[in-house]
């Protein structure tokens, strides 16, 4: 078996595998196929109107040039690479690098062809500390890549300006233009505002593309060119996942039929949706749709405004380390999950297991075969063991991990997350939920102008002593 593209397998969700109770009929999938199919011709219709600018993205060789150009100036002296961002501003950077490098790049310099990257996507001081205690001199080869469409989020904004000033105290003035590259709208915003004064160069976040779906931009582009990844496979897998997800016929679309098994299923009852990826290099992929899947799907509001209360609730897991941990629930819990693996077929490195110890000769059923092989088997056991208990499964098909196969996994759920949105009548691109915490904070942090919100917001953090215990 062995898969050119990555591919969806959904038999395992169908009445025939795991009964009609839990499962799909062919009825059902014919009616959610009727649903879905005019939304598949509006989405392709917005997008020619240009209402939806993130499909554009794998079609944008300006920006993978510009990437590739500063890329060249700062290659050679760059011994690490520091990404400052949060949310969509930094899960596809980590997302790529888990994905595309090895699992010892930062450590090893033998397996790298880039600087060391770290990803701050937190305000956690003691982590921030131990960082920048370790880089002590090496600041002098250290890039700093700010990344904050609106440039006042609190948490990417307090680090910036952390080392912001570590840079004018240490390198003086002129470092910040050597040692910075800022991530931000190219005309507006408080980054834009500095990035302009400071002189400090720029790459942009596109015009009408939300966080979430901005990774195959500069945003996500940028870090992972400077650690080696190839960026030009990563945006042809997309533009070949386009061509798949645009297609107007239903049963040929992988994201129209991934959105409309996991629309059905939601209605159903399973409104909670795990992703398993069966790799390590994976895992941090199944956290960029975690973002991806929550902040666009879970809304209050539908399209005509009335009160839906909708979403489903994306779950992350790792195959084959939380069989050990979240199976118990998942076969036994309630009934109210659909699972998505992600498996892949070919390994580019592989172990043989060693020989049994005449001691445990019971281990013999492991001796001389391939890790991977474990691993696998692993996978088609538990979907075999969920399954057995009328547990709807998905699989995306991987024939190798590349930079080709993940282009076309980011674009399969990016398009599949404005197809659900379309299927529940919600604007998947806003995030109107979070504002409110992000205005919370500049409030309880001292902004000017917000002191009666403060006061609001402390008196309800306020400890009654009679609660505690
Ligand atoms: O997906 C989104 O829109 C959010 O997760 C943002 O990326 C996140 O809030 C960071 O915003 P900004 O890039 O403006 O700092």
């Amino acid at each position: 078996m062995g898969y050119s593209e990555i591919q969806l397998y959904y038999k395992n969700v169908t009445a025939e595998v795991v009964g009609e109770e839990h499962g799909i009929t062919s009825e059902q999938f014919k009616t959610i196929a009727q649903k879905t199919k005019p939304l598949i011709l509006k989405i392709n219709e917005e997008r020619k109107n240009g209402k939806i600018p993130y499909r554009e993205l794998p079609y944008k060789i300006e920006i993978s040039q510009q990437v590739e150009e500063l890329v060249g100036q700062l290659h050679y002296k760059c011994e690490n690479l520091v990404v400052l961002g949060i949310g969509g501003s930094a899960l596809g950077n980590i997302a790529l690098q888990t994905a595309l490098n090895p699992y010892m790049y930062n450590i090893d310099q033998e397996q790298r062809t880039g600087p060391r990257l770290f990803v701050f996507d937190n305000v956690d001081p003691p982590q921030f500390v131990s960082f920048l205690d370790w880089l002590g001199e090496g600041l002098e080869k250290t890039i700093f890549n700010v990344i904050s469409k609106s440039g006042r989020t609190s948490e990417t904004a307090a680090q910036f300006m952390i080392i912001r000033q570590l840079l004018l105290d240490k390198l003086g003035p002129e470092s910040l233009r050597e040692h910075v590259v800022a991530t931000t709208d190219a005309k507006q915003g408080t980054l834009r505002k500095i990035a302009d004064e400071s002189n400090l160069r720029c790459l942009e976040v596109p015009d009408g593309v939300g966080g979430r779906f901005s990774v195959l931009s500069a945003v996500g582009l940028f870090s992972a060119a400077m650690c080696g990844i190839d960026i030009d496979s990563l945006l042809a897998g997309a533009r070949d996942m386009d061509r798949r997800v645009s297609c107007e016929d239903f049963y040929k679309n992988p994201a129209a039929i991934n959105a409309a098994i996991n629309y059905h299923f939601y209605n159903q009852g399973k409104k909670i949706s795990v992703m398993m990826p069966y790799r390590y290099a994976l895992k941090d992929l199944a956290d960029w749709y975690r973002q991806l899947w929550a902040e666009s799907l879970g809304k209050r509001e539908d399209l005509a405004g009335n009160e839906v209360l909708v979403g489903p609730t994306p779950v992350k897991a790792l195959g084959a380390t939380d069989q050990h941990s979240q199976v118990q629930l998942y076969r036994e819990g309630p009934n109210d999950k659909l699972f998505t693996f992600l498996q892949v077929e070919n390994f580019d490195k592989d172990l043989k297991i060693g020989p049994s110890p005449d001691c445990a000769l019971e281990l013999d059923f492991l001796a001389d075969k391939d890790l991977s092989t474990l691993l696998n088997s692993e996978k088609i056991a538990t979907e075999y063991a969920l399954i057995e208990s009328k547990r709807p499964c998905l699989t995306v098909l991987f024939d190798k991990i590349n930079a080709y196969c993940v282009g076309q996994f980011i674009y399969l759920f990016e398009v599949t997350t404005s197809i659900a949105g379309a299927l529940f009548n919600i604007n998947p691109y806003d995030q109107p939920a979070v504002e409110l915490g992000k205005e919370a904070t500049f409030a309880l942090m001292g902004k000017s102008g917000s002191e009666d919100f403060a006061r609001q917001i402390r008196s309800l953090s306020e400890i009654d002593e009679s609660f505690l215990v």
